[in-house]
């Protein structure tokens, strides 16, 4: 589906001097598969991001999604490309319109893709959405500012899914909230992947985040990809010493229980 193709991105940071930001990046996520991209923050995660979306133009390499080069698509793939991947950003208070209600915010993809006719028909798939997620009817007329950050990135997911699309890209989608919220969002997402059958990019800072989630993790180290494996691979059995320096980064509380078994602790919250 999204074919992430050696790509290498590097920012000019003062006279002759150029920063490598991007290091030869391969990544590829199929239909209905789940990627985790964990990295400290720096180490690019939002870089690659912004090259998958058409955002930023690497060097080198490029970017497709079904076949089609994102950074030479035209007009037409371009507008379904927008419909078929969507995303969710880390901050829930500022990725969504303060002046916008609950009905506007999740019915707004629906309008601009022109999907539903019907101002009922509308409210209808935005009132299903937010049953998906969680939250009732009630929900439409209100405004963000009366929802906890949890109920937010609930709304900033409907707002995402709600004209179904193939692939949905998160952006440390939660590390602004409480741990406590944090395990409810990754449920539901997990739930929203099996249910509609959805590629799921996470990226996080954070490997136990990715561990419910994800069946395929890749490690990220300063703009190179170190390590990628199954879920096993990377928390049973670690090889690159960056990998496990993340893994030793879970909070121990018991320093005698094994580091896979404390990242596994740490997700049962
Ligand atoms: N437009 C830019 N110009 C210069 N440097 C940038 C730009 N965007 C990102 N960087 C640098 O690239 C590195 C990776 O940034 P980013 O992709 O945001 O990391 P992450 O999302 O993993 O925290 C950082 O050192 C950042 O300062
Ligand atoms: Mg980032």
């Amino acid at each position: 589906m999204l074919q992430i193709d050696h790509i290498s991105k590097s920012f000019s940071t003062g006279r002759d001097k150029r920063t490598v930001v991007l290091d030869d990046i391969a990544l590829e996520i199929h239909a209905g598969q789940s990627i985790g991209l964990v990295g400290e923050s720096g180490s690019g995660k939002s870089t690659i991001i912004r090259c998958a979306l058409g955002l930023m133009k690497p060097d080198t390499g490029n970017v497709r999604y079904g076949g089609i080069d994102v950074h030479r698509s035209g007009r037409a793939d371009m507008l379904a490309f927008r419909r078929e991947v969507q995303l969710v950003f880390q901050d829930p208070y500022a990725s969504l319109n303060p002046r916008m209600t609950v009905e506007e915010l999740v019915g707004e993809g629906l309008l601009v893709h022109k999907l539903d006719g019907s101002a009922s028909g509308r409210r209808r798939r935005v009132v299903e959405m937010l049953e998906m997620v969680g939250l009732g009817e009630e929900a439409l007329g209100r405004y963000p500012r009366s929802f906890s950050g949890g109920q937010r990135q609930r709304i900033a997911i409907a707002r995402a899914l709600v004209i179904r699309p193939q692939l949905l890209i998160c952006d440390e989608p939660v590390s602004a909230l409480d741990v406590s919220v944090q395990a409810q969002v990754i449920n539901l997402l997990q739930d929203m992947q099996r249910e509609l059958n959805l590629g799921i990019l996470f990226v996080a800072h954070d490997l136990a985040v990715v561990r419910h989630l994800c069946s395929t993790i890749a490690v990220l180290e300063r703009g190179k990809i170190v390590e990628r494996g199954t879920r096993g691979d990377i928390f049973d059995n670690p090889q690159h010493p960056y990998t496990r320096s993340l893994l030793a980064a879970v909070p121990i509380p018991d320093p005698a229980v094994g580091q896979a078994r404390r990242a596994k602790r740490q997700l049962a919250l």
